[in-house]
């Protein structure tokens, strides 16, 4: 029994040593808690379902061929499922809902999918601040197929809506929004905005790799950089 157990563990740190000798797929592990966070924009609080508190959402940051556990504790009032747009084959649970007081691990094998994806909760009301960023850089001693940028940037175009989003609001109309939001900042041309917009500081001839995620319901975004 003894040297039966003691084979096994050899053999497993064996085949342990194969994969990592033959691959440099690294597996990531990330908590998500889902939870009612109060946000104040445009004057006024709301109570919103954020990831972790944040709007946008926490980003995931990996490179190709990765394997990613998202564990999502729902801590929230509301049942929510996420989806991860763009990754390839079918991830379990994709269709289930997590109640309130539950959680589910997602396990996420990446392909050859490479670039700027995106996560997001299914239902509309939840999207509209349930979402954030699926970046997958490439493996670490391959190169961008151009010059390498000094740093790169997430902006993640959003809205924000002053009446309260619920489970009655399955779609969203297009225009409704009473602010549109970069990295979940409205403009300075809104109210109350001035303190909190957006910035980004670059050094002048900077080479700057800026992904750009349209996360706003059924518009169609343009986003351009003044004098650029
Ligand atoms: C989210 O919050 C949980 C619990 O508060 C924490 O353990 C986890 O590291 C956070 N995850 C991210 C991606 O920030
Ligand atoms: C729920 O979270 C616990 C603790 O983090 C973990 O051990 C368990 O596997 C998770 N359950 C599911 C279904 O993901
Ligand atoms: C969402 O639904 C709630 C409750 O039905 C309503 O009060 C609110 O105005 C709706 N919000 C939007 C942006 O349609
Ligand atoms: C986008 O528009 C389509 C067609 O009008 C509608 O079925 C869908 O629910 C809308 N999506 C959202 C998120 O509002
Ligand atoms: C906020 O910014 C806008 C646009 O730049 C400007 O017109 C307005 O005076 C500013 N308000 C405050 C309080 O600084």
């Amino acid at each position: 029994m003894g040297s039966e157990k003691q084979g096994f563990i050899w053999l497993s740190g064996l085949l342990f040593l194969n994969i990592f000798v033959l691959s440099t797929a690294d597996v990531h592990y990330y908590e998500f808690s889902l939870q009612e966070s109060p946000f104040t924009k445009l004057c006024s609080t709301n109570i919103i379902l954020t990831l972790n508190g944040s709007f946008p959402g926490p980003e995931i940051r990996v490179r190709r061929g990765d394997t990613v556990f998202v564990n999502v504790h729902n801590q929230g009032n509301h049942a929510v499922s996420l989806k991860w747009e763009g990754v390839k084959g079918s991830i379990d649970g994709s269709n289930e809902l997590i109640q309130p007081g539950r959680n589910f691990t997602y396990k996420i094998e990446l392909k050859d999918e490479i670039g700027t994806l995106r996560w997001h909760a299914t239902s509309a009301w939840a999207a509209a601040t349930v979402h954030g960023a699926f970046v997958i850089l490439p493996v670490a001693n391959e190169d961008y197929p151009f010059p390498a940028p000094t740093s790169d940037q997430t902006i993640i175009l959003g809205e924000w809506f002053r009446e309260e989003l619920t489970e009655a609001n399955q779609t969203i109309t297009p225009g409704s929004a009473d602010a549109y939001t970069i990295n979940g900042q409205p403009g300075e041309t809104y109210g109350c905005s001035n303190d909190t917009t957006f910035e980004m500081q670059v050094d002048y001839q900077g080479l700057y790799l800026v992904r750009v995620i349209n996360a706003v319901a059924n518009e169609t975004m343009v986003f351009d950089i003044e004098n650029h």
